[in-house]
């Protein structure tokens, strides 16, 4: 385990240049980041701004007060909200704001949380089992991991980590848990590693896939993304774009199918031999297949070698 404490928010931004083609940017248009982190895609959205406007949403208070003090010379232009993009017709609502021109999502967590310890993010540092975005969340992880029947451990680390695994370190952790609560990261770790038999555990760390299982649980970050996509989506201007980036299948499935569904006239059964649903496709695949980083990218920053970005434009 490496023994650092993480000040800095430190978020490099996925296919950048990729996001800021993808959404098309008009100097008066109004857009919205879902997904603010670091800011780092926020900030070059701003640099095109004129009379425009950017909405920056993040759920977690760390990331909307460091872009405060780093977006400080364009606080004419962007509106800080502190929610759920789940939230996103209220929040637009709340703003008296019917159309915007783009959405981006750069979904999942930012390098500041994974490597701050006391998030209790990462299998790499100590720290207590937490892994909310949003701190004022009751719901932790800790009450994954030790309040879970053995049944739901293994359903959501199959599940939400496709961990082949999910059925023994679903055992160990209910084993372990009958002598005391399972507290921290650490206790985590080394229960999945001792329950993983040695000869499978060749690659990266064994830990990873239950992490990102309980994090997806603990923040519910597949609730609903179907139905706030297609929130977004309706609500682009004519032209506007709607740019999602993904880290793993379970999302990027999601959103493939979703774009799918809105870049299709009639989605009725197949069985059904006349059109009920009156469906009208409302946008059109800019890409037809997901942009993946480049291999400079990819050298220089890890995380961006599971990223996809997906591209819509409104109809
Ligand atoms: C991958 S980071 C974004 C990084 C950012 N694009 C940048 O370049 O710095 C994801 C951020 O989205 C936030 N987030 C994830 N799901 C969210 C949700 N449902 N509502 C609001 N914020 C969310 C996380 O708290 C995190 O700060």
């Amino acid at each position: 385990m490496e023994n650092i404490l993480i000040k800095e928010f430190n978020h490099i931004p996925v296919m950048l240049n990729e996001c800021l083609d993808g959404l098309n940017i008009k100097s008066n248009g109004i857009y919205v980041d879902g997904t603010l982190g670091g800011g780092g895609h926020s900030l070059e959205i701003l640099k095109k701004l004129k009379s425009g406007k950017l909405i920056a949403i993040d759920k977690d208070v760390d990331a909307i007060n460091h872009c405060k003090e780093k977006f400080k010379e364009y606080s004419d232009k962007v509106i800080f909200v502190n929610s759920d993009f789940k939230k996103y017709k209220n929040i637009l609502s709340n703003l008296n704001i019917e159309k915007v021109d783009g959405v981006l999502l750069d979904l999942g967590v930012s390098s500041y949380q994974i490597d701050t310890p006391e998030r209790g993010f990462s299998y790499r540092f100590d720290g207590a089992l937490d892994m909310r975005m949003d701190k004022s969340q009751e719901f932790c992880a800790y009450d994954v991991v030790n309040n879970y029947s053995e049944e739901e451990l293994r359903r959501i680390i199959y599940t939400y980590g496709e961990d082949s695994f999910a059925k023994i370190i679903a055992r160990a952790i209910v084993a372990k848990r009958k002598i005391q609560p399972i507290k921290t990261t650490k206790e985590l770790v080394d229960i999945i590693e001792n329950a993983i038999p040695k000869k499978f555990q060749t690659k990266g760390s064994v830990c990873k896939k239950t992490f990102q299982a309980i994090r997806i649980e603990v923040n519910g970050e597949l609730n609903n993304l179907d139905c706030v996509i297609k929130d977004m989506a309706e609500s682009l201007n004519s032209k506007g774009r709607l740019v999602i980036i993904t880290f793993h299948s379970l999302e990027d499935r999601i959103v493939k199918n979703v774009f799918k569904e809105l870049n299709t006239d009639c989605i009725c059964d197949k069985s059904v031999p006349v059109c009920v649903c009156n469906h009208k496709k409302s946008v059109l695949l800019v890409n037809k297949k997901p942009i993946v980083a480049s291999n400079d990218e990819q050298k220089i920053n890890k995380r961006s070698t599971s990223a996809k970005v997906r591209i819509v434009e409104k109809i």
